[in-house]
């Protein structure tokens, strides 16, 4: 039976994670947030004071890359995540736990690392996987591709509302400048740059509510698991 890969990508708080977590709910799909991914293991090369020395201590960080001991919980109320079996859900969504992410996601060896991994998410009946490049890299035979963007300034609204919504105290200027710095060592990385596939679907959701997100994305999947 051929698993059926609907892939997002975009740049961070364009509303990837949740419309990606409504779709899998929709179409009884398994979910990846490979992004929790590069973030988990943005946290344990810190927690072993690796990270600043990624390059020296390359070996090293890819053996844990490989090995990293994390567990996607489903639970009524969302998905715990574990690292080294502690329950780091909320601690990988905070603004330090993405830059961590991000230094980790500039290097090749590390995304190669964490490429079977991903792919092992690609289950019957199908899979909804979120990220950068999933539709570029890592399930290029993806039935569909959707691409949702949203202007800077709009995510960094969104975002100082979800992270207040965690009780955190943030400014506005701040989510904004850490927005721009990660769309652009995003998008300039030489290796699997975030940029829509050449087969996808482009939306930007500066201007639209996720109802309206939603009902654009099952359209157009509808239509492509059709085909
Ligand atoms: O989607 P996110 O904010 O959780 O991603 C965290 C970081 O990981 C972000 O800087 C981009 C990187 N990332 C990536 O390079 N490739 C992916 N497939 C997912 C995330």
């Amino acid at each position: 039976m051929t698993v059926q890969i609907i892939t997002i990508d975009g740049p961070s708080g364009s509303g990837k994670g949740t419309l990606a977590a409504k779709l899998a709910a929709h179409y009884q799909f398994h979910l990846l947030d490979s992004g929790a991914l590069y973030r988990l293991l943005g946290l344990s090369l810190h927690q072993q004071d690796l990270l600043d020395c990624l390059d020296s201590e390359l070996e090293q960080c890819v053996k844990i890359a490989t090995n990293l001991d994390i567990k996607f919980v489903t639970t009524e109320s969302g998905t715990r995540i574990e690292l080294d079996g502690e329950d780091v859900t909320q601690t990988i969504r905070t603004e330090r736990v993405g830059e961590f992410a991000s230094k980790v996601a500039v290097v090749p060896e590390l995304r190669a690392a964490l490429l079977e991994r991903q792919r092992a998410f690609a289950q019957a009946p199908g899979l909804v996987a979120d990220g950068r490049d999933m539709a570029t890299s890592i399930f290029p035979e993806a039935q569909a591709k959707i691409y949702l963007t949203a202007s800077a300034e709009s995510r960094a609204e969104r975002r100082v509302k979800q992270l207040q919504a965690m009780g955190l105290d943030v400014k506005i200027n701040d989510i904004l400048a850490n927005i721009q710095a990660r769309d652009k060592r995003d998008m300039e990385r030489t290796v699997a740059p975030l940029k829509p596939a050449a087969d996808a679907y482009i939306i930007d959701s500066s201007t639209l509510g996720i109802d309206e997100v939603f009902k654009l994305m099952t359209t157009f999947v509808d239509q492509q698991l059709a085909n």
